[in-house]
């Protein structure tokens, strides 16, 4: 029986112990404090059981989740170690160190961390070409994405080996190829909140209606379609047809240099599937995540001109990643009063505070 060990037991290490018990892994918890995991096994237990069966408990899964007294006993024949400490830098080296001394030599040791690259805490480690970061979307037992990034020195393979396991146990686990702050769900998120935050903040919306905007428009678009998938249907030939078209008016509404969707044009679509390929991006947007699509529209490939995206998306989100500008930081305040009463006195001050800065 496949078995994983689950270092610390708070609200991420118990949701990991859902995904993997349910899916036939014995789970080994572990946490520091006293009673912690013990308590975390009972929730583990009780979301083990099924709504769809009536809350039926799920018997055999719950007999597979353990408590561990020590790192050394959870540790003891694992495939995998899912580490959930609090997001505390020197937290996360002193317990990798200990890893990867008492884990097995084919172990992989993963962190939950959602915002410390592995580099940070792995380097001077002798395994630490088994080290990455699996990032979960909380709850992981009820949100399936995971973000697997290896430091430079993680080994092909064991992304590999990690990304089967994780599928394994029903997550959708998406490869960084290499580090960066936030990952990327978070880098997404964070353009999309400062955006949300200047709109508010500069009153062209209230908060409920942006939300709506999300919850009852993009979102559900984009529940089951990803904003690459969306465009390459939005224009009768795809993706760079898209960029044609749209991409001044998409440059002229998110502030950025036109070059973003425009400039150079290529022969990458043309009729004869020439495919000289500068556009990074865009040819990395049509090949991988909309191949599919792609290929099934290959009849109506005609005509297609792509657009010079080398490298620009990137920078971009940083920009934005790396700007709360005051009128962010209004838009914040704006939200926070809208959607959680008007006592905010102190969020008021720090955020004032902020917009000064
Ligand atoms: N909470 C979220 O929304 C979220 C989402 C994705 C990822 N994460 C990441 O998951 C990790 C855990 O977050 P969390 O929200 O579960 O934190 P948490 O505080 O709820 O749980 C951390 C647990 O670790 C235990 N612990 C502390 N030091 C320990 C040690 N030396 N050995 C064993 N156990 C120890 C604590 O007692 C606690 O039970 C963090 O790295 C966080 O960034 C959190």
């Amino acid at each position: 029986m496949p078995r994983v060990a689950v270092v610390g037991s708070g609200l991420i290490g118990r949701s990991w112990a859902v995904v993997f018990a349910r899916s036939g892994f014995n789970v080994a918890l572990y946490d520091a404090v006293a009673g912690v995991a013990e308590h975390a096994r009972g929730l583990v237990v009780e979301a083990l059981c099924a709504p769809a069966d009536h809350g039926r408990l799920d018997a055999e899964a719950a007999r597979r989740v353990s408590v561990a007294s020590s790192v050394a006993d959870a540790l003891a024949g694992v495939e995998l170690v899912q580490e959930s400490l609090p997001e505390v830098l020197a937290l996360k080296r002193n317990m990798f160190a200990e890893l990867d001394r008492l884990a097995a030599a084919d172990a992989i040791l993963a962190s939950s961390t959602s915002t410390i690259v592995a580099s940070r805490f792995t380097e001077s480690l002798a395994g630490r070409h088994r080290c990455l970061v699996a990032h979960p979307v909380n709850p992981p037992h009820l949100v399936p994405l995971v973000e697997l990034v290896g430091a430079p020195w993680t080994a092909p393979d064991v992304i590999a080996k990690a990304k089967a396991i994780y599928e394994r146990v029903g997550q959708v686990p998406i490869v960084v190829r290499r580090e960066i702050d936030g990952f990327i769900l978070s880098r997404l998120q964070a353009v999309l909140l400062s955006e949300a935050f200047r709109l508010v903040g500069d009153g062209y919306v209230s908060p409920q209606d942006l939300d709506k905007t999300m919850k009852d428009g993009l979102g559900l678009r984009w529940s089951f379609m990803g904003p690459f998938a969306t465009i390459e249907l939005n224009a009768p030939g795809g993706i760079p047809d898209y960029c044609r078209r749209y991409g001044g008016s998409l440059a002229h509404l998110s502030a950025t240099s036109p070059d973003l969707y425009g400039g150079e044009i290529s022969t990458e679509f043309s009729p004869r599937g020439v495919r000289r390929c500068r556009p990074i991006a865009l040819r990395r947007a049509c090949a991988g995540v909309t191949g599919g699509l792609r290929r099934s529209r290959r009849t109506s490939a005609r005509n297609h001109r792509s657009t010079n995206l080398t490298g620009r998306l990137p920078r971009l989100a940083i920009r934005v990643f790396a700007c709360p500008d005051p009128c962010v930081a209004r838009g914040w305040l704006c939200a926070y009063r809208e959607l959680r009463g008007r006592d905010s006195a102190r969020a008021t001050n720090a955020i004032s505070m902020d917009a000064a800065d």
